[in-house]
């Protein structure tokens, strides 16, 4: 059985000024109609039955989000399994503890699919078969990652040096994981990206509830502790799952890349072909968006004349454009942003400036 872990944490500053702290990018419906928390429950949830059975899923997130989480699964009637609230949000590392521990308590033979709820997959078909191999991987005590082959050297991400080939036949490809290195400098990006045979993390990743608890515990013994308290002395109400706060505040903070993948000798790597997008600017959501026969993504009440490749965005008034291109136009309610496509990452900025104006 496979149980879809989604992580509902962050706040996507990189997409202001539509995502906020209170409304970040997952919550939100950045292509098509549905959140991409909604895209995200239905694509695993779609998984087609036979060797694996896929069960409802289990969101973790911040315990601000929970009204608008609960009420997205409602409307793409989907039942979760649990919805489980942070008082505080302690990284990606603790948040999949806590998980693990519900899923044990429940089903001892648990598989645990972690998902970042604000990721774009456009082939679900090729994500459906990943799983699937993954899960096999996952069964014999593997911490299974999906490799994406690596078009820049970003800094974003983390870095997957494929070793031997694992001799399974479901392998699909799959290496044992050489090295784990996450976020590394500009030059050691490059140097990866040079050497060729090197995947970037998705941040998706499938094993053995169990497994991942005992290499917790072994790698990072004080997060495994509070994470087990947090569970033991929470409770259950009615639509959610509370931990205990003051031990769960009182894990150290660290994601799942820095706290375990990048020590674990259990990691293994899948290639996966799947059209993955983490859509971490408003460039990538041009990116991954099919534009119209100038390139143009709009959405909402626009007007265009003499554009092209450009991204324009209208929540609440009509936007007009006129004969420019490679812009990204996002107006909301209380900010409009006009950027360059190859500025976005300067929004950033934008957002550092207005916290510290309070
Ligand atoms: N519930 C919960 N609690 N979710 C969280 C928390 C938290 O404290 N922190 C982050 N998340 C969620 C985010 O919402 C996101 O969906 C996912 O976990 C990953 O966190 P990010 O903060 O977006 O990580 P990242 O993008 O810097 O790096 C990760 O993803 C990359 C690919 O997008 C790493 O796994 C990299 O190795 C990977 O390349
Ligand atoms: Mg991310």
């Amino acid at each position: 059985k496979i149980y879809p872990v989604i992580l509902s944490g962050g706040s996507g500053t990189r997409l202001w000024p539509l995502s906020r702290a209170v409304l970040p990018k997952q919550l939100l419906p950045l292509v098509g109609d549905n959140t991409m928390l909604q895209e995200t429950a239905l694509r695993a949830h779609s998984l087609p039955g036979g060797v694996c059975q896929v069960m409802p899923p289990l969101v973790v997130c911040g315990n601000e989000h929970r009204f608008m989480v609960a009420e997205q699964l409602r409307e793409i009637k989907l039942e979760p399994l649990a919805i489980v609230l942070e008082p505080v949000g302690r990284n990606t590392a603790p948040a999949v503890a806590v998980a693990a521990q519900y899923l044990l308590a429940i089903d001892p033979g648990a598989l645990m699919l972690v998902l970042p709820a604000d990721h774009v997959i456009t082939d679900v078909a090729a994500f459906h078969r990943a799983i699937i191999a993954a899960a096999a991987l996952a069964l014999e005590g593997a911490l299974a990652t999906f490799g994406i082959v690596p078009t820049g050297p970003e800094t974003g991400y983390g870095y997957i040096r494929a070793g031997l080939p694992v001799a399974a036949e479901a392998g699909q490809g799959a290496c044992r994981v050489e090295r784990f290195v996450e976020k590394p400098d500009l030059a050691t990006a490059q140097s990866f990206l040079a050497a060729g045979n090197y995947y970037w993390n998705s941040g998706m990743f499938l094993f053995r509830a169990e497994r991942y608890l005992s290499e917790l515990g072994r790698l990072q013994p004080a997060m495994l502790d509070a994470c087990v308290a947090a569970v033991r002395d929470g409770y259950r109400d009615l639509d959610f799952c509370r931990l205990d706060e003051k031990a769960f505040t009182g894990s150290p903070s660290d994601s799942i890349d820095y706290a375990v993948m990048e020590h674990t000798a259990h990691a293994v790597v899948l290639p996966a072909a799947i059209g993955w997008s983490d859509v971490g600017s408003w460039s990538a959501l041009w990116q991954v968006q099919q534009g119209d026969a100038s390139g143009n993504v709009v959405r909402g009440d626009v007007y265009l004349d003499g554009v092209s490749n450009c991204l324009v965005r209208a929540e609440r008034r009509l936007v007009a454009v006129l004969g420019v291109r490679d812009l990204v136009v996002v107006e909301t309610d209380d900010a409009v942003l006009v950027a360059h496509k190859d500025q976005v990452q300067r929004v950033k900025q934008v957002v550092d400036h207005l916290k510290q104006q309070g």
